[in-house]
């Protein structure tokens, strides 16, 4: 019978890699934390009309890249292809608008239907940001200051940052209708989707990767002309920030992002170390998308980071051994000894050790081997004679723990005194977890 594969794009997180996920978890709690951003959890599935009428319909993520099903009822719902709509629904939901101002953070899997490859998957997590009710540039370099701190503490240096500003929205009516003229021009040359976005969201031409029309966007005309005065102050007090926080950045006024939300500043962490799939972490303000679900006009800003990416790169520039090794085996030599292996290890834990208990028997050569290949600092093992004298057998494991002694020293404790030996010799000479 044919085994049962996984949905494409859709990956297990193995054992072998969940320590990568937990450290750069909970760096990314730690830095959450850290700038006053509290948790917020939203289902898995919404109403479709939620990502519709905030993403846009006419997005790449609404067109092509939905899971959506029908309810009993014919309700139509959506496994969540982001979190920026639902926190946004959340908040109008439970009044967390209502005369506040809030700092809230996310992270867990989200869906869309692209072409899998390296770095791009169907079923992919991301950590997110929302700050609700600020206007400044204040808070638009807070959440660029969040994400330089993550790379500073998880090691990554090969990120650079892109940012851009939408403007007003009068200021960006006007770019539009300039820009739509000017590509009408050529729309015989311009790949099938920038000709259709031409008239619905002449924006997303900037977007196009095709090359013909990357030559004509050459000479269109740029958002940064058309900024109205209010505009070009906020864009300039945000850049003046990043000047005083000394976080490099470029400007890049084809930066328009795939979500209709947005308005004002957009930004992009990009890296090279990735391939393809560069950008890392992506946001901007949307200040009109909690009017637009139903709530009181609210300013916001956030940014969502792709956690998949994020590990990648981590594990590239860190080369840290993310293994975690159990800082003691424990062996009964026979069964006879089982419950008092069992009893020794749950004091141990009780110290707050990682520690292992051999099941399964066998010989000893075999449980040793075990041992050994559990990584353990140390293995404690109870025989018929240990048991006798009431002590247990301690055995180190790594020549390298002690560089005075090339041997793995062995030696016998009182069972009464073992808790406080193993501490003892763990705090010597114990990996560096
Ligand atoms: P986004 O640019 O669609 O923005 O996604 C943000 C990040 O999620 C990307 O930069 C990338 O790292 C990761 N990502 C997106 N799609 C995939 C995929 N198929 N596989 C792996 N990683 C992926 C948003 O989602 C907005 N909600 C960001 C935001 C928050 N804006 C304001 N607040």
């Amino acid at each position: 019978m044919s085994k049962i594969q996984s949905v494409k794009g859709m990956n297990d997180l193995l054992p072998d890699t969940i320590d990568q996920w937990h450290r750069i978890e909970s760096s990314i709690r730690q830095v959450a934390w850290q700038y006053g951003y509290q948790e917020i959890r939203t289902p898995i599935l919404e109403k479709t009309e939620l990502f519709k009428q905030s993403i846009g319909d006419q997005t790449d993520i609404v067109e092509k890249e939905m899971y959506t099903f029908a309810d009993a009822g014919d309700v139509s719902l959506t496994m969540r292809p982001e979190a920026t709509a639902s926190t946004v629904r959340a908040c109008n939901q439970h009044g967390l608008l209502h005369n506040q101002q809030q700092r809230l953070w996310y992270m867990g899997p989200m869906f869309r239907r692209e072409r899998p490859q390296k770095g791009r998957y169907r079923q992919f997590h991301q950590f997110g940001i929302e700050a609700f009710g600020w206007n400044g540039p204040d808070i638009d370099a807070e959440i660029i200051q969040v994400g330089a701190r993550l790379w500073k503490n998880l090691g990554i240096r090969d990120i650079s940052l892109l940012v851009n500003t939408l403007g007003s929205e009068s200021s960006r009516k006007t770019y539009r209708s300039e820009l739509q003229a000017y590509l009408q021009r050529y729309e015989a040359d311009l790949d099938a989707d920038s000709r259709r976005r031409l008239h619905s969201n002449p924006l997303r031409v900037l977007d196009s990767k095709a090359e013909k029309t990357r030559e004509i966007l050459e000479q269109a005309p740029k958002m940064g002309d058309f900024l109205d005065p209010d505009a070009l102050a906020h864009f300039e007090g945000f850049r003046g920030l990043l000047e005083a926080m000394e976080i490099p950045y470029t400007v890049d006024d084809r930066l328009v992002r795939g979500l209709d939300y947005y308005t004002s500043t957009v930004f992009e962490w990009v890296t090279g170390s990735l391939g393809a799939q560069s950008a890392v972490c992506a946001g901007g303000r949307y200040d009109n998308l909690v009017e637009h679900r139903g709530g009181k006009p609210t300013p916001a800003i956030g940014f969502a980071m792709g956690v998949e990416r994020l590990i990648e790169l981590a594990a590239i520039e860190t080369e840290i051994d993310q293994k975690r090794c159990p800082d003691i085996y424990v062996i009964p030599v026979d069964a006879a000894q089982q419950s008092l292996a069992i009893k020794l290890a749950e004091r141990l834990r009780d110290a707050n050790l990682f520690v292992v208990t051999h099941c399964g028997g066998g010989k000893i050569r075999n449980q040793m081997k075990r041992a050994d290949s559990s990584g353990a600092t140390l293995t404690l093992m109870l025989g018929e004679s240990e048991v006798a004298s009431g002590s247990v057998t301690v055995k180190r494991m790594r020549a390298e723990t002690d560089p005075g002694d090339a041997s793995t020293a062995q030696t016998e404790i009182k069972l009464d005194d073992a808790v406080g030996y193993c501490v003892e010799q763990l705090a010597r000479f114990n990996c560096p977890n």
